[in-house]
């Protein structure tokens, strides 16, 4: 034991529950995979520029729960609360923008949040997340909502929604939020929550205390004021979530976290899960690329969370992790068997079968029980003795039977046994 723990709001991942999570990323990232998307990685730490200026001020991310430090030369630097903006900068940088377009990337990685710690809610996270740049088809905005869905329902899931809205754009969403900061004006709410909707009157929609919902019924919803544009861009994403099979609920109360958020806005939320319900969402960010100093840049793009997404499936009962895989366990006994047995692992190992072996000065007895406990179909005991016959012991894990093999052709052996 050691009083060093890992800090509040973060856990470690250790075998065996650390297979469910590979498992996990590897399931949401396929489907990115299969539709073209490249693998992208950033920094895990960026200018804080790039989320004050990307994910916006007014933003609970980037006024409360950023970790910014000064690095040791005077830069404030943050470490990543989300990977969207990064990817915009990483892209711009690049000059992707120049090129085919839509630009379409993925990404796994760690994502930090100084957010008050519960179920489901951490400071130190993994995303799986996909971008797609340069496009404003509706036809991309249904591929990756139908992505993520399929994602999810691969792993087994079925008891996720998929909430949809449409946020509009620069021309009918300051319309919209002008009448909503009229309603606000007449509630009666405290000092915080005034400045916040000061600063963006849709961040007090996404307040979940009572007293507060309780006064926003008869609020003005976004939909009654989405442009002609923004209108059709919403029905043509809708109609393509329909021809596609993906089932959903609108929801004009989905305003999302972060501020860069135009027309189509999802989120999928699990009901095992508690308060902490969202397992992703995403949106179109069609101004992101300008508000980082590029060019238009109308993109969109969601990111799905492996933590709570390995906890829906605990909900639900669902394993999707296979055990960890070890065909042989090889046991040498004595000095010179220890020796060969250093290059009989190897060959195996380039086989492509998966062996583990004893080490240090361990009996025969306790060997076993570490060949029985690594999940091996076969153990191969060898001892000075076999050595010197040119075999090796092969016992079958299962049966108990046990058989002489020539140590040249063990491998060949094993291959067969196995198929
Ligand atoms: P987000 O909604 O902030 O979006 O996070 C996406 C997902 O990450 C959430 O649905 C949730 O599953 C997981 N997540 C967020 N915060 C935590 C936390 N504290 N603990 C555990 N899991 C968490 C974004 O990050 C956007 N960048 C998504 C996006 C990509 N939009 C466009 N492109």
């Amino acid at each position: 034991m050691t009083d060093l723990v890992a800090p509040r709001g973060t856990y470690d991942l250790l075998p065996p529950a650390s297979a469910t999570h590979l498992a996990v990323r590897e399931a949401l990232a396929h489907g990115p995979r299969l539709a073209g998307y490249g693998y992208v990685e950033t920094p895990a730490f960026e200018a804080t520029e790039v989320f004050a200026r990307g994910v916006g001020e007014s933003t609970d991310v980037v006024s409360k729960e950023m970790y910014t430090f000064l690095d040791r030369s005077g830069r404030s630097l943050s470490l990543r609360p989300e990977t969207t903006a990064p990817v915009v900068r990483a892209a711009l940088q690049a000059g992707l923008q120049n090129g085919q377009l839509p630009a379409k990337l993925w990404y796994v990685g760690s994502q930090y949040r100084y957010e008050r710690v519960q179920h489901g809610r951490y400071r130190h996270f993994s995303q799986v997340g996909a971008e797609a740049l340069g496009s404003d088809d509706p036809a991309l905005d249904a591929e990756l909502i139908w992505l993520a869905a399929t994602g999810f329902a691969r792993l087994g899931l079925t008891r996720q929604r998929l909430l949809l809205n449409s946020l509009g754009d620069a021309t009918c969403r300051p319309v919209y939020r002008a009448a909503l900061a009229g309603f606000l004006a007449g509630l009666d709410l405290d000092e915080d929550t005034r400045r916040r909707a000061g600063i963006n009157p849709l961040r007090v929609l996404d307040d979940k205390r009572p007293e507060v919902q309780e006064q926003l019924v008869g609020a003005p919803t976004i939909d009654a004021y989405l442009c002609e544009a923004c209108r059709a861009h919403h029905d043509a994403v809708r109609t393509y979530l329909g021809d596609l099979g993906v089932s959903w609920v609108d929801d004009v109360h989905l305003v999302r976290g972060l501020d860069y958020y135009t027309r189509t806005t999802f989120e999928i939320v699990h009901d095992g899960l508690g308060s902490q319900s969202a397992i992703g969402g995403g949106g179109r960010y069609d101004g992101l690329s300008e508000m980082l100093g590029g060019p238009s840049l109308p993109s969109i793009g969601w990111a799905l969370g492996v933590d709570r997404t390995v906890l829906a499936l605990e909900a639900e009962g669902v394993a999707v992790a296979a055990p960890a895989r070890c065909d042989v366990y090889v046991v040498p006994l004595g000095d010179a068997a220890r020796r060969r047995s250093v290059t009989l692992v190897a060959a195996l190992r380039t086989a492509g079968i998966a062996t583990d072996v004893s080490y240090g000065a361990r009996g025969l007895k306790g060997a076993m029980k570490a060949a029985d406990r690594s999940g091996g179909a076969y153990a191969l005991v060898l001892g000075d003795r076999d050595l010197e016959a040119g075999v090796v012991q092969c016992k079958d894990l299962r049966s108990g039977e046990q058989s002489a093999v020539p140590l040249d052709d063990v491998t060949d052996q094993i291959r067969k046994r196995l198929e």
